[in-house]
């Protein structure tokens, strides 16, 4: 029987809640598809990091490395200043896993209520690829006279020609793959960031010419973010750089149905890869059973397929679009009808 290592890292606030829901499908999908996944769970997060002082201990990074996925909850702690579990924990094992692609699908699916007026299942139905290693995420930049009336701040987006056509590379053959239009859509601004966005425009069309059976499509971030609300049907697959991939998702996530469904993985193709709701650590609703775990659920469906586990990844997906179109009043907290762990119940009880 195949089988797989699996590093959880249940996080903080209702991560520790979600993740277990997301544990229990995937439990019930191996039994149901024969397979093994056998899960270590991690303490990394908030309460890790005020115990002991360090984000990550020396070596958890190439530990990690061993695993075949890591199933992430959410971080982010109320007593933590922000940015600390984000860039020490999130955004370090991105980089240093070399998680360069960050695959983001928006996917309304049937019975879940889109802020859109009269758009629905078949209108939103696509995928972000984000550049996950490099732009204005890479740290360069810094102060000149910090504290001063004449005080500077640089924050540099950092595009290398290798991270830019490894990203287009993977958008490309995602879209062809997986694309139902077969059309890959360039999310940039080249009017203004003349540099950055040239590169990218070059080598999208440079890489493109080696995929003909691809429509090349181009558009600016702000027109994007018009358009995923005017006309969301236009958009197969996008690919885009760090910081719009960031901000369009979220956008994205709440025209599926909000943060209660969103899932991405941060993908490195030949390396350990992670898996997470988009959405964050929601500390008020934590240990009340109230959140919805189907963004983890989702986020477990995602790894799956990652894994090869094709047939099992889309039963995860049948499953979730079956409760949300039969049972879920609501994706919002609270709201669902049912308990956290009703929810995950009923997923896992379809994989049988
Ligand atoms: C996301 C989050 C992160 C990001 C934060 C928490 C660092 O917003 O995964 O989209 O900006 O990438
Ligand atoms: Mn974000």
């Amino acid at each position: 029987m195949k089988s797989y290592n699996i590093a959880v890292i249940p996080g903080d606030g209702s991560g520790p809640e979600m993740v277990a829901e997301g544990v229990k499908v995937l439990q019930a999908a191996a039994k149901g598809f024969g397979f093994g996944l056998n899960f270590t769970t991690l303490p990394y997060g908030g309460d890790y990091y005020l115990q002991t002082g360090e984000v990550l201990p020396e070596g958890a990074v190439a530990e990690l490395q061993k695993y075949d996925a890591i199933f992430l909850g959410a971080i982010g702690h109320p007593e933590v200043k922000p940015g600390i579990l984000e860039k020490g924990i999130l955004l370090r094992l991105r980089f240093e896993l070399d998680q360069y692609i960050n695959l983001r699908p928006v996917k309304l699916f049937p019975g879940v209520d889109t802020p859109l007026k009269d758009k629905g299942p078949d209108d939103i139905d696509f995928v972000v690829v984000r550049e996950n290693t490099e732009g204005l995420y890479a740290g360069s930049g810094g102060f000149l006279r910090k504290g001063t009336p004449f005080e500077v701040a640089v924050q540099e987006s950092v595009n290398t020609r290798l991270g830019v056509e490894r990203c287009l590379r993977y958008a490309f053959d995602y879209c062809r793959e997986y694309g139902k239009k077969k059309k890959l859509t360039l999310c940039g601004k080249t009017n203004v960031l003349t540099y950055a966005f040239d590169l990218w425009e070059r080598t999208f069309h440079e890489v493109g010419a080696e995929y003909p059976d691809i429509e090349r499509d181009y558009a600016h971030v702000d027109a994007i973010c018009m358009w995923m609300v005017k006309n969301p049907e236009q958009f197969d697959v996008i690919v885009t750089d760090n910081m719009f991939g960031d901000i369009i998702t979220d956008l994205g996530a709440i025209i599926q149905g909000g943060m209660g469904i969103a899932a991405g993985g941060n993908i490195n193709p030949r390396g350990t890869s992670m898996f997470e709701p988009i959405g964050g650590s929601a500390p008020r609703y934590a240990g009340q059973n109230v959140i919805n775990p189907l963004a983890s659920i989702c986020a477990g469906g995602m790894m799956l397929a990652h894994l090869g586990e094709k047939a099992a990844a889309a039963a995860v997906e049948k499953a979730v679009m079956e409760i949300c179109a039969t049972k879920i009043q609501s994706l919002a907290a609270g709201r669902m009808g049912y308990s956290t762990s009703e929810v995950g119940d009923m997923v896992a009880e379809r994989l049988l």
